[in-house]
């Protein structure tokens, strides 16, 4: 059955993911979706249709849950055409005030879960596949007071061009998906309130359906990247000219 996985589909971007892919994509027969919550994977697979549903409530950062992944490709043997690696989250403060345990935790969601998943998934990859990363603007300078977090994205960026260079082969795309700020659960969960950064109140929001909606065309078009917002693609372009000594100083969040 031609599939769609899609990881962190219980909120915010992973869920608009699901939904227009099911609008867009009529070629897609199932959806695998990904997460810990449980009763929020439910709750998006009735909205989708029940029985096109895989829910698969794990934790992709645990060796338990990584197998459950991998068991489940063993057993259904789907044929993927999309791989959504979205599942992600950030801390802002100075990271001498981080606990380490979120920070390896970012490390492990946003680099290795994603780097996990991609390699296991490949195989079960039909011709024509598209791989779609979720990155962020902090991939294109180093962010102070989002140090670990800007890291792990910049590395997700920085793979997934890679990976599309080693995967023109097999046909299969990698599109690397670089938004701004959008009003989801990860801004409460990496400290993120009115007041806490200037740089996030004045930064322009980007919509999470709009997002995924356009990714999808992106990535059809077999792009590298995607940079919601003329502002963020000017900062891109700013991000590469400019030196780095000088772009993180105003790269501060
Ligand atoms: N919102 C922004 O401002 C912004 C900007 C740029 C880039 N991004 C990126 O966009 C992506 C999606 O974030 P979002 O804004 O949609 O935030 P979100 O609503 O918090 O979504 C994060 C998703 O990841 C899942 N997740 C977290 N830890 C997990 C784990 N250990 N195992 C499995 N799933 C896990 C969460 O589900 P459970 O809690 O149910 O596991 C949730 O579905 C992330 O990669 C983020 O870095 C966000």
């Amino acid at each position: 059955m031609i599939t769609a996985i899609i990881t962190g589909a219980s909120s915010g971007l992973g869920r608009e993911f699901a939904l227009a892919i099911k609008k867009r994509c009529p070629d897609v027969e199932s959806f695998w979706l990904i997460a810990r919550r449980a009763d929020r994977l439910n709750a998006l697979a009735e909205e989708l249709g029940k029985d096109n549903c895989y829910v698969l409530p794990i934790d992709i950062v645990s060796e338990e849950g990584i197998k459950e992944f991998i068991d489940s490709l063993k057993d259904i043997v789907p044929e993927i055409k999309y791989l959504i690696n979205n599942a992600g989250f950030g801390k802002l403060d100075d990271f001498k005030n981080i606990p380490s345990k979120a920070s390896y935790d970012q490390i492990n969601l946003n680099c290795g879960a994603l780097t996990v998943i991609t390699r296991e998934a490949l195989p079960y990859m039909i011709k024509g596949g598209e791989i779609i990363n979720v990155s962020s603007i902090a991939s294109f300078a180093p962010n102070p007071r989002m140090a670990v977090y800007s890291s792990t994205k910049a590395f997700v960026t920085s793979f997934s061009r890679a990976l599309r260079e080693e995967l023109k082969a097999d046909g299969i795309n990698v599109l690397a998906v670089c938004p701004g700020p959008m009003d989801t659960e990860f801004l409460p969960i990496a400290n993120i309130a009115k007041g806490t950064s200037k740089m996030f109140d004045t930064l322009p929001r980007s919509k999470p359906k709009r997002v995924a909606k356009k990714a999808l065309k992106y990535s059809a078009r077999k792009k590298a990247v995607y940079t919601p917002k003329l502002f963020f693609k000017f900062y891109r372009f700013i991000a590469k000219i400019l030196p780095v000594s000088l772009v993180v100083k105003f790269a501060k969040t």
